[in-house]
């Protein structure tokens, strides 16, 4: 295997997008949450929603939106654009979500969701930057919705998580991805570099098709994890207190509720829903 160009992170993954699964990507009850805030907001305010999705998630992209909805979409990987949203590519902007202020106008839509991924944001920044972007882009009483990957309530060292890898405690490696880069962040604002995951599972497991082998995982599976190596990207990720003040920091977004998920480990999953003023 060769090593990936680190620039080109979203690159290697959208090339296995395919072998990337819950919970980095949502499950139907996941996305049945958000089709349900968009129908509640539809009847409160007597039309269908402008939807804006950050990222290229497919399965917001197929949601079942009230009739009548507009969905737009913003990503800065070409590559995953093309490899991986399903509608019409003229809805997808390529911008960094910090600069799509500049695309879109003020108060052009109503909607703004992103599912997994308000870590891959600097914190606190970066993510408070993103609360003055999305409260421009919010009409008043709109709703911004995340999916978050938050940190575990009891910290679990790197340890750990390699000892329930060895007894066969991780199910699969997106929970794998998620659990190391965890544990090997020493704080929010330094976050987990991608590559270092790689060096930890890759010190103790240095065959991926050995490791798919002995875990019942197919290899293709196990090999997702190649678009860490050499990765200098960095996750940030935090606890849902730390996001609801990321996101309330332009003081034009207010929390109104969570979601929690019926899957393991709900609270770190949570989905969160603030309100533009
Ligand atoms: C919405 S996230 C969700 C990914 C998935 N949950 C995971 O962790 O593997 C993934 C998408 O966000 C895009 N992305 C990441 N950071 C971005 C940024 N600052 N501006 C625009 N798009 C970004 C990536 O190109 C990618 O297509």
């Amino acid at each position: 295997m060769s090593s990936p160009d680190p620039s080109n992170h979203w690159r290697t993954i959208a090339l296995r997008w395919a072998e990337i699964g819950a919970p980095l990507r949502p499950v139907p009850e996941d996305v049945k949450l958000v089709a349900d805030e968009a129908l509640a907001w539809t009847k409160n305010n007597g039309r269908a929603p402008r939807v804006l999705i950050l990222g290229v998630t497919p399965e917001l992209c197929r949601l079942d939106w009230p009739k009548g909805t507009s969905v737009c979409a913003v990503d800065q990987s070409p590559d995953m654009i093309r490899a991986v949203w399903p509608g019409d590519p003229a809805q997808v902007t390529t911008s960094n979500w910090l600069d799509v202020g500049s695309v879109h106008a003020s108060g052009s839509f109503d909607i703004v969701v992103c599912d997994g991924g308000l870590h891959l944001l600097p914190y606190p920044d970066g993510q408070s930057q993103l609360s003055q972007v999305i409260a421009k882009l919010l009409t008043p009483k709109g709703l911004a919705i995340f999916r978050l990957f938050a940190l575990p309530k009891v910290f679990e060292s790197i340890a750990q998580v390699l000892a329930a890898l060895a007894n066969g405690k991780i199910t699969d490696m997106n929970r794998l991805k998620l659990r190391m880069g965890m544990a090997l962040q020493k704080d929010s604002t330094t976050g987990a570099c991608l590559g270092d995951v790689w060096n930890c599972i890759a010190a103790v497991e240095p065959d991926l098709a050995a490791l798919a082998r002995r875990l019942g995982w197919r290899r293709e599976h196990a090999e997702a994890l190649v678009s860490y190596r050499d990765s200098s990207n960095r996750y940030y990720f935090s606890t849902p207190q730390a996001a609801i003040e990321c996101l309330e920091s332009s003081g034009q977004l207010r929390f109104v509720r969570t979601h929690l998920p019926s899957y393991p480990n709900p609270e770190q999953f949570p989905t969160i829903v603030w309100e533009r003023l």
